[in-house]
């Protein structure tokens, strides 16, 4: 399937056309329907939201909220209130790692996470202010999660399942119902981390049920500065606010205060107004083009690539899991990706090298670092071209 002059509607091609881009996992260029409502916001509907007893911001609130709507939509999620505006995918999962640490981690619990964490799943977890074990699952020779390591792990101390939807380095996607098997009628939450998932297949939080699922904003072709977590009610209900400030309270004296209900207990200060508006536009430009036919798309250049790649000598690809996304990560024998990544930037072809903030699972695989191409919906085979043959052109000079 094509998307014919989809890169008309990303104004980065018009200044330079010829830019193989081929680094959407890290961030998505931007749509123009998110840049001019953006601009718009800012230029004529701007003012303070939930505050303002005067027309414009009654008017950007009404926009604001309608977001937390379409949000809940996107993801079929069971309503809006269970939606909480964070500056990015990071921050959501930092936001659960201290509210449990207050209100429900003891010292000496467990949770469970796998090598595939991307460091924004594993750092939070040990900034704890409560001493938590973190109970790691090993991958299989796919580089998969192992679900039987996973069965082995929960024990009475696991207090949390914390897992990647699909890996940011080898692209494999977690089948989250054997997770939700394993864990059923045992009391322990689920975490998900969506990033890589939610900007190139459908969500659907009913039937996937976590506890919290988030996704930033600046990898769904939208603004950076923005991610959404999804909470479920009891959690909500039951955590301490994670920071304090503007509009999260019902009543404050000079020594003691009182918070308002519901996620705005989350949303603390003046929030990310326009990044909200602007990812309305990116989600309705990822509704109009489906989700799942641009998984489609991508996972067709996918495939061509990994067969042209797969015909290198000495290529070492990480990951081969049948159940993926979009994302290949390699070796070359004695070439170091940095080198790679640098070189194929002269031929204006951008890829990711380094560790992807996976240090784990570089030393799982022991390795320093790939070599990394994701895939987004500008893409094409003539970028996959370019690409390998530019490859066989550098791997001549470097060898
Ligand atoms: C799997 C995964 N989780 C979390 C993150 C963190 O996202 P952000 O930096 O937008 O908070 C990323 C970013 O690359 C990611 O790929």
């Amino acid at each position: 399937m094509t998307f014919n002059n989809i890169k008309s509607k990303f104004p980065v091609f018009k200044k330079n056309p010829s830019l193989v881009f081929l680094d959407t996992a890290a961030s998505a260029l931007k749509v123009d329907s998110m840049i001019n409502a953006t601009n718009n916001c800012y230029s004529n509907e701007y003012a303070n939201i939930h505050r303002g007893a005067y027309e414009l911001s009654a008017k950007l609130t009404k926009k604001y909220e309608n977001t937390r709507e379409k949000v809940a939509k996107y993801l079929n999620a069971p309503s809006y209130k269970n939606i909480i505006f964070t500056k990015s995918a990071t921050e959501g999962i930092n936001l659960i790692s201290s509210c449990m640490s207050e209100d429900y981690f003891n010292d000496g619990d467990e949770i469970i996470i796998s090598y595939l964490e991307h460091h924004a799943n594993i750092i939070p977890w040990h900034i704890s202010n409560k001493k938590i074990k973190i109970n790691p699952i090993s991958l299989n020779e796919k580089g998969e999660i192992n679900y039987d390591d996973l069965k082995q792990k929960i024990n009475s101390r696991t207090k949390l399942v914390s897992l990647t939807h699909m890996s940011n380095v080898t692209g494999s996607i977690t089948d989250f119902d054997i997770i939700k098997d394993l864990i059923k009628n045992k009391n322990i939450p689920l975490l998900v981390d969506g990033c890589q998932f939610a900007p190139h297949k459908k969500v659907d939080i009913k039937s996937l049920d976590p506890d919290f699922y988030v996704f930033s904003a600046h990898k769904i072709y939208g603004p950076s500065g923005l991610g959404v977590l999804y909470m479920k009610d009891k959690w909500i209900d039951s955590f301490s606010p994670y920071q304090g400030g503007g509009q999260m309270i019902s009543n404050v004296d000079i020594d003691k205060s009182t918070y308002a209900d519901g996620y705005e207990k989350f949303e603390a200060g003046t929030p990310p107004i326009a990044p909200v508006i602007g990812l309305s536009a990116s989600l309705d430009f990822m509704s109009e083009t489906n989700p799942n036919k641009i998984y489609e798309h991508e996972m067709e250049l996918h495939d061509y690539a990994f067969d042209k790649l797969n015909k290198f000598n000495n290529i070492n690809i990480y990951g081969k899991s049948k159940n993926k996304g979009a994302i290949i990560s390699f070796n070359f024998t004695n070439l170091h990706n940095s080198d790679i990544g640098s070189m194929l930037d002269k031929k204006n072809i951008a890829i990711r090298s380094g560790h992807h903030c996976c240090q784990p699972l570089m030393k799982y695989f022991n390795i320093k670092g790939t070599s990394r191409v994701s895939f987004g919906i500008y893409n094409t085979k003539d970028d996959v071209d370019h690409l390998t043959d530019s490859l066989d052109e550098i791997i001549k000079i470097l060898t």
